[in-house]
């Protein structure tokens, strides 16, 4: 880069680091706001975790729940470069709830920036088309995710709580969970069996195992604890969940969507 770049105006390569080297921090801050206009796969993946870790608390998982602030529709409350928003990040907002991030790199400012801009070139979330009042009512009827699926104090326990999923996850990914329930297990959600030797079998979301025991919470949310060498079998099973599509089709299924996203754990009847 130096060669290139001392050829072009004659400068030795030295000549062009002090260059580099005098401009400090705001070339150096330049050159991360040149890479995050051109930001790899990578770094947007990275600024997905880290906003996830310390953002969605607050914008939401679809950045939209600050009045005036929707970042997954580029929304502002005025114009704002990678640069700046990386600024703010690192800073916050002085008299204001968005905090500083004072442990935070200038880069990692800048991948969640790239986040944000890549959030909102993506394609119109799904949960946006449809209703969550229909897919409450799908939700509950229909669609049967009762059965499996606790909301408040309404359900059953032998899949995960969704009471506050709209906080967790976003439109797409919950989209996907429904569409093809096996692509998409969050680790703390796989299914796991256990065979006693009298033969019952239970089923559960496994909470712990050692070389002797195992434990898991069943499906009445239930603490059980096996011995393992008393068990005649115990595994990972694939998901009981059935994909959305076999009760639903494509417009209740944005319903049911729009239903989830909206669950945040705030008053639930
Ligand atoms: C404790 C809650 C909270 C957290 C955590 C938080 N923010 Fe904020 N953020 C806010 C609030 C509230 C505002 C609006 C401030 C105001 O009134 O101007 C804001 C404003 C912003 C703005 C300015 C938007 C505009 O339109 O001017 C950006 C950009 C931003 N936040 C990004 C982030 C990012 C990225 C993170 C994670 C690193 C984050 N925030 C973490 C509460 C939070
Ligand atoms: C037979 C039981 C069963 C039924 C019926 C069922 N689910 Fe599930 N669901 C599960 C289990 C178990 C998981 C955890 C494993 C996985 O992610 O596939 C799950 C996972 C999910 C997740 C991902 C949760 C997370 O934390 O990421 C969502 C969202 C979801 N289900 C929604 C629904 C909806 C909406 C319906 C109704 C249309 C439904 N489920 C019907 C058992 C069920």
């Amino acid at each position: 880069m130096f060669d290139r770049r001392g050829r072009h105006d004659g400068a030795s390569p030295q000549a062009a680091a002090a260059l580099l080297l005098a401009s400090g921090a705001a070339s150096l801050l330049a050159a991360f706001a040149a890479r995050a206009q051109h930001a790899t796969a990578y770094d947007v993946a990275d600024g997905e975790r880290a906003y996830e870790a310390a953002c969605a608390n607050c914008h939401g998982p679809d950045g939209d729940l600050i009045p005036g602030i929707d970042f997954g529709r580029g929304v502002y409350r005025r114009e704002l470069t990678d640069a700046e928003i990386a600024r703010i990040i690192v800073d916050g907002i002085p008299n204001t709830p968005m905090p500083p991030n004072p442990g935070m790199s200038e880069l990692e400012a800048l991948q969640i920036a790239a986040y944000l801009r890549a959030m909102a070139a993506e394609k119109r979330d799904i949960a946006r088309r449809g209703d969550p009042a229909r897919g409450r009512a799908l939700f509950e009827g229909k669609g049967g995710c009762l059965d499996c699926h606790r909301v408040g104090t309404r359900g059953s326990r032998s899949g995960p709580d969704l009471t506050r999923i709209g906080r967790l996850r976003r439109g797409v990914e919950l989209e996907q969970s429904l569409l093809d329930p096996e692509a998409e297990v969050r680790p703390e959600n796989r299914s796991y069996a256990v065979t006693a030797a009298d033969g019952e079998r239970v089923t559960g979301r496994l909470l712990n195992h050692d070389t002797f025991t195992v434990q898991l919470v069943d499906t009445y949310g239930r603490l059980r604890s096996f011995e393992k060498s008393e068990l005649l079998e115990h595994g990972f099973v694939p998901t009981p969940m059935p994909p959305a599509r076999e009760a639903l089709d494509d417009a209740e299924i944005a319903d049911v969507v729009s239903y989830l996203v909206s669950l945040r754990g705030e008053s639930m009847q």
